[in-house]
């Protein structure tokens, strides 16, 4: 293994193995709450194997976890390569490692024990919110530390969306968390009623809109070019996109909030906003996709760029149905319906794990000092197994979202309902099982990836082992 004492490599290839370990935790969750759904006898009666208590464990694993990890990987790798500098403190390095892996395990303690603030993805309660919060802060010192001693003048595009997000996450976090303890496991938030529900949606859009959206952009900005052995398509673009994504998304939360008690002037405000971010959300995938123009050749050959370049596409068409869905007459069908579940993991599945699994492909013979990963066809197979488990998952939820909000709304020239709600779910059953399928590839192929890493960590390791060879005629003999 070799070992870069211009950067520190540690600590992104910690992250990087573990993204891969939650990746594999997280989505094994994942596929248990969807076998529930459609086998409920699978939560054996425990109730830390309940449905209620596995779902918020799979989003935290594998937003926080996966995406963290993937997220913590690439900010560390990109800020150093671009600044031309080592991060400021391999201690403080260390201690966001440590810190982090820290917090989901406490995370994979108390989701399943039910210990909760009833927030959707805000789930942890208040003593592990002030961990996160210290492990936040200390990431924020090593990244803006880095890029504050940098040796460059230029800042790279991708560190201004990485440096968003890191901003934007730890306000997003205090706002929303502040709450009074009652006890060590219990707190109660200081907000109520509509203002309550405003403030956690403006959290919970903003999540997605820096977490699972700015943070892998500024992944795309660096691995995408990198990859493809091209500078981004427009620099200007990316500046326009930067700017006009930061002013946008903040604005769009309400439209979780739909014919709701929030001001109807609130829901409307949400929508139009909605609408807008379709297009900085386009002009930045299109930036990234037309990095390939001229080498379009590379994507028959090269699986990484496969991941990445898919990932844009999956990105493109949940930025698409997005602002669809935040449409109230749209909204008032598929709110509450699987449409909305596919529109997540499109998002998820589609966008925010291909091109973390793309990066990390890219990062792992690097951070070894190998050329390239144990096996390309194993990367083109797995890329192949988890694009087919995508589209499973998401077409079934379409088909059974819209198939919901249609029962539901059904009525009889009397005004009596159509359907009852058994009926709507027996007739999402089949689709249920379409989706486990789905995600049963999607786990198939990180295993796969888990065995390619594997072995390209023993060949590095095989590599240094090997005795130096002075004299041919010795290593003939
Ligand atoms: C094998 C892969 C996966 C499977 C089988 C899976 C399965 C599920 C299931 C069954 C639910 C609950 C749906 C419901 O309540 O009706 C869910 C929710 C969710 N999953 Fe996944 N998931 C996978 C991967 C991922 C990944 C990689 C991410 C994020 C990066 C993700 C993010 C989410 C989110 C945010 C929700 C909550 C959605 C909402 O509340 O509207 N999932 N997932
Ligand atoms: C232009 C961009 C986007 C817009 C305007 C948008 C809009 C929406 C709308 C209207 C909903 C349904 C709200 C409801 O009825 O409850 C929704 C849900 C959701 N979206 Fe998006 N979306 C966008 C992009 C994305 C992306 C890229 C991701 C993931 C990476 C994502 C993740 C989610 C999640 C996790 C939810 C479920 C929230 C919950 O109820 O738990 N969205 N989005």
């Amino acid at each position: 293994m070799t070992i870069n004492e211009r950067y520190n490599d540690k600590v992104v290839r910690q992250f990087a193995v573990m993204t891969l370990v939650w990746g594999i935790v997280g989505m094994a969750v994942g596929l248990l709450i969807a076998a529930q759904l459609y086998w409920p006898a699978l939560n054996f009666d425990l109730p830390w194997l309940t449905y209620s208590r596995l779902r918020p464990l799979h989003t935290n694993a594998v937003i926080f976890a996966f995406g963290g990890c993937a997220l913590f990987a690439t900010s560390l790798y990109c800020v150093q390569r671009t600044s031309h500098a080592r991060l400021i403190s391999d201690r403080l390095a260390s201690f966001v490692f440590w810190g982090w892996q820290l917090v989901i395990v406490l995370a994979a303690i108390s989701l399943p024990m039910g210990w909760t603030q009833g927030k959707e993805y805000a789930e942890l309660e208040w003593p592990i919110d002030w961990l996160i919060t210290v492990v936040w802060v200390a990431y924020a010192v090593l990244f803006f530390g880095t890029i504050v001693k940098r040796r460059v003048e230029h800042i790279y595009v991708a560190n201004w969306f990485f440096g968003a997000y890191i901003i934007t996450i730890a306000v997003l976090h205090i706002v929303n968390n502040l709450a009074l303890p009652v006890t060590l496991t219990k707190s109660y938030g200081v907000y109520t009623g509509a203002v309550d529900a405003m403030v956690q949606w403006w959290y919970g859009h903003n999540a997605v809109g820096f977490f699972l959206t700015a943070g892998f952009l500024g992944m795309m900005y660096y691995f995408v070019p990198k990859q493809v052995g091209r500078p981004i398509y427009s620099y200007r673009l990316s500046i326009v996109h930067f700017w006009a994504l930061i002013a946008i998304y903040m604005w769009a939360g309400p439209h979780h909030l739909q014919y709701t008690a929030l001001p109807d002037w609130a829901q409307s405000l949400g929508m139009v906003f909605s609408l807008v971010l379709l297009a900085p959300s386009w002009g930045g995938a299109i930036n990234g996709i037309m990095t390939l123009a001229g080498v379009w050749h590379k994507l028959r050959t090269d699986p990484i760029i496969k991941f990445l370049i898919v990932s844009l596409s999956f990105y493109m068409m949940s930025t698409f149905e997005g602002p669809i869905m935040s449409i109230k007459t749209v909204n008032s069908l598929s709110h509450y319906t699987d449409w909305t579940i596919g529109h997540v993991h499109s998002g998820a599945l589609g966008w925010v794990a291909m091109i973390s699994l793309g990066s990390m492909y890219m990062l792992y013979p690097r951070l070894l000092g190998l050329k390239e990963m144990y096996s390309t066809r194993l990367i083109d197979t797995h890329f192949w197994v988890h694009t087919i488990g995508v589209v499973f998952y998401i077409a079934s939820m379409w088909v059974a979202g819209i198939n919901q909000g249609l029962m539901w709304r059904a009525t009889n020239a009397d005004g009596t309902l159509t359907y009852s709600f058994v009926e709507s779910l027996v007739a999402t059953y089949p689709y249920y099982l379409v989706r486990f399928l789905g995600g049963l590839l999607v786990v198939g192929g990180m295993l796969i990836m888990a065995w390619n890493v594997f072995k390209t960590f023993q060949m590095a390791r095989s590599e240094v082992e090997e005795p130096e060879v002075l004299d041919p005629a010795v290593a003939h003999a």
